[in-house]
This record gives C-alpha cells, structure tokens and sequence, in this order.
C-alpha cells in the first residue's frame, strides 16, 4: 500500500493493477459467452474509460468492434438541470448489439442520459459494462450486466479515472484518504 498527493488530496493504494486485470478478464470471458456471434460495437466512454477499454479489448477473443464516444454536459433550461449530448458516434448502431463501456457508475445519472441517447438510435440490445460500480450511490435503476467490481462510496482515482484531470496514468486504484 502506498500514500500518494494530488494537488491538495491524500489517495492510498486500494485495488492494485494485478486484482483489477483478474477482475477484467472475468467480465471478457462473460462477454466471450454472451456475445457469441453477434459481432458486438463496443463503445468506450471517454476519458474514464480508456484503460478498462484497453484491458478488457486484450481478454476479448470473439470478432467484434470499438469505437469511442464522448457525453458532453451542460447546463440546460429543462428542469432536470443537465442537458447531455452524445459526441463521436459515426456508427450506425441500429439492429446491432452495443456494450457500452465506462469507468465507473456512481449516480447512475450519465448512464441513464447515454441510453436514452442510444435508444433513439435502435439498437438491438443495449448492454453496460462498467469497471467500477458504487451500489451505495445508485440512484436510478440501470441493469447492469458487466460490472468489473463493485466498491464502497469513496473517491477513488487512477486506471483512467481522475481527481480534477490528475491521476488517470496511474496503473493502481487509489482511495481519498478522509483527513
Ligand atoms: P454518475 O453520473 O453520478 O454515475 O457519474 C459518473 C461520472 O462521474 C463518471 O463517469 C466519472 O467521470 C465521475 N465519477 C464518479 N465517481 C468518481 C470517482 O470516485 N472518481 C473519479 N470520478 C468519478
Ligand atoms: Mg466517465
């Protein structure tokens, strides 16, 4: 276990790169499983995502396809607050199987924005694979299928994930340590 600072917070080492990749390569031989000859779009959600991208790509064996995509969010006039918008996606998603891939899903909130998006598009199935779930967090229902680990409700960076844009580069997932 080791103390690292970014910026003005304390993190301590909580799931190392060894646990997660054994976690990762579990959700890939499900995937391997269910997604048998249907040729899925994988769609990271960027930034987060891009070294559980990587990983799970690595541990998948069954022909499939990745793209990248991007939720921009930004205050709207709706009542809901926030109005989301989908970036990035040049595939044409209708009648195919899309997992969707994310580092983590605290609220639930983004998830729940970028599958309304998605439905739009008809697909023939919608799935969620997420490297980090915060059950203690949900606050809207998603049916998850593939969640790599599930973790307590702390503030975590590293393996893509961030504090104010620091820390994605660290191969280790690290905890705020509450001062
Ligand atoms: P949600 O909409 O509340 O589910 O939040 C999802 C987004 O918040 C994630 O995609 C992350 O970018 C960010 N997020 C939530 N929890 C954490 C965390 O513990 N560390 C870093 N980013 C987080
Ligand atoms: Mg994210």
């Amino acid at each position: 276990m080791s103390r690292i600072k970014i910026k003005d917070k304390t993190f301590e080492t909580s799931i190392t790169e060894a646990e997660i990749l054994e976690k990762v390569e579990r959700v890939a031989a499900k995937l391997n499983k269910d997604m048998e000859g249907k040729n899925p779009l994988f769609l990271a959600v960027l930034n987060g995502s891009f070294m559980y991208a990587s990983d799970l790509m690595k541990f998948v064996t069954i022909p499939c396809e990745i793209s990248f995509v991007r939720v921009a969010s930004y205050d709207g006039t709706e009542s809901s607050g926030k109005v989301a918008e989908l970036l990035g996606l040049n595939e044409d998603i209708e009648g195919r199987e899309v997992v969707i891939v994310e580092d983590i899903v605290d609220t639930g909130n983004t998830m729940k924005r970028m599958l309304e998006m998605l439905r739009k598009k008809n697909p023939a199935g919608l799935h969620i694979s997420t490297l980090l779930l915060k059950p203690g967090k949900l606050q809207v229902p998603l049916d998850i299928e593939y969640a790599a680990m599930e973790i307590p409700n702390d503030f975590i960076v590293g393996y893509g994930l961030d504090y104010d844009q620091q820390g994605r580069n660290l191969r280790d997932i690290y905890t705020l340590v509450q001062e």
